[in-house]
């Protein structure tokens, strides 16, 4: 149901790609619906070409017959479409959940427009009960974990970290970072609490998407929504 709702929210956002346009491609299995469907109409005689947010995301758009390209090469994009792992009513939102946060957010914000692509479950009256991943470097986790924990602690949380995939085998991003993940439970200042982080050497950047998205499209079982930011 969720993954018909996913296609739904993928297929509707399709609609706002037009021919000679330069696209974002999100990650995430929300992301994954759209890479089928836009490479079916690429197939079909559209003209686009893509920058990925993943190499998942690359290998997948490879096979659908997308024309790739980079940030390099097209610094500024018309539009990308990527899925979220929550998003409140102002379209801020928590990403990340896949591990593609970095480039996620570094093409977003290289775009015109971002849109958001989600099943209902996803839209919350407030973010947190997600885990806000937070990318860090690999020199100096410890340091780095204890700074996070006690930024944390300063605006309010209880510190709740773990890190991805565990400390033996850790998980690795596309950019060669690990990711803390924060389990906020609720988060009430969503801009003091970004700020916050991005003053810690070791944080690469978070999951948090703060005035960056400008409109969603929601499946639900009554259908597809759109909401603006
Ligand atoms: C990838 O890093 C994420 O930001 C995804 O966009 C997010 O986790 C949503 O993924 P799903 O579409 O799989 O729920």
């Amino acid at each position: 149901m969720s993954d018909e709702l996913k296609r739904k929210a993928a297929a509707a956002a399709l609609e706002e790609v037009g021919g000679g346009m330069r696209i974002g491609i999100g990650t995430g299995s929300t992301a994954e619906h759209f890479i089928r469907l836009l490479g079916e109409r690429v197939r079909g005689g559209l003209d686009i070409v893509g920058v990925p947010t993943s190499e998942r995301s690359a290998a997948l758009s490879r096979e659908e017959g997308i024309r790739l390209s980079t940030l390099e090469e097209l610094p500024e994009l018309d539009l990308t479409i990527d899925g979220a792992d929550e998003l409140d009513d102002a379209l801020n939102l928590i990403k990340g959940g896949g591990g593609a946060l970095l480039r996620e957010k570094i093409v977003a914000t290289a775009s015109k427009r971002m849109i958001v692509i989600a099943d209902s479950s996803k839209h919350v009256r407030h973010l947190g009960a997600f885990p806000l991943p937070i990318e860090v470097v690999p020199f100096g986790l410890g340091s780095t974990e204890r700074a996070v924990a006690r930024v944390l602690e300063t605006c309010g949380y209880e510190p709740r970290l773990s890190m991805r995939e565990g400390r033996q085998d850790p998980f690795i991003t596309d950019g060669g970072h690990h990711i803390l993940d924060a389990d906020l439970r609720q988060i009430a200042d969503p801009n003091a609490l970004s700020d916050a982080l991005l003053r810690i050497p070791g944080v690469v950047d978070h999951g948090l998407f703060l005035g960056i998205a400008a409109c969603a499209y929601i499946a639900g079982g009554d259908g597809v929504r759109r909401i603006e930011a």
